[in-house]
């Protein structure tokens, strides 16, 4: 299986709201909070897309705030999942966070989500605290996750 990873650009932001729309578990933004990822203003931001041989398969999207980098949205399109596409994508964030001079990359998610708990736990992300009740529809806790990447 070929795999490329590249930064994102306006005209995958179709794809990336379809498959974010249909990952129940993915953060939800708006479309204009998408849009907002490709303005000169937003450079604190870096958004990359996976692409197989039948095209775009998923994004992450994460934010510089000076040393420290924070995982905003992860999210892999239903019939490529448990295929290592994942691991790959956020692999190769991590790689840029430390060329970029990043401490430390956190995260929070959802705490039933065993699937993205196990994906950052691979790349030996640690548990560092819990956001009570954090999320809604369903009510939930967020557990955060902080690894450190010097
Ligand atoms: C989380 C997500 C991005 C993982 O993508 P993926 O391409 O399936 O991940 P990988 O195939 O690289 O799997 C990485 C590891 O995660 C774990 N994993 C993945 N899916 C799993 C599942 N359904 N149940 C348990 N563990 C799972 C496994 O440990 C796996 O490693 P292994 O295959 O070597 O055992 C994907 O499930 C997804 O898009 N979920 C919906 C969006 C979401 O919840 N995003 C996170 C928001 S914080």
């Amino acid at each position: 299986m070929k795999l490329s990873i590249r930064s994102a650009a306006s005209a995958d932001l179709p794809a990336m709201m379809a498959l974010e729309k249909h990952a129940v578990t993915a953060a939800h933004w708006s479309a204009e909070q998408y849009e907002a990822l490709f303005r000169a203003s937003e450079s604190g931001r870096v958004a990359q897309v996976i692409e197989d041989e039948s095209g775009f398969q998923g994004f992450v999207i994460a934010r510089a705030v000076d040393r420290e980098w924070e995982i905003e949205n992860i999210a892999v399109a239903g019939p490529a999942r448990r295929r290592g596409l994942g691991t790959r994508l956020l692999g190769e964030l991590l790689d840029l966070a430390r060329a970029r001079g990043a401490d430390a990359v956190f995260l929070e998610v959802r705490e039933s989500n065993r699937a993205a708990r196990a994906l950052y736990e691979k790349w030996a992300f640690l548990e560092c605290g819990r956001r009570g009740r954090y999320y809604s529809d369903p009510e939930e806790d967020a557990i955060l996750y902080r690894l450190g990447v010097t």
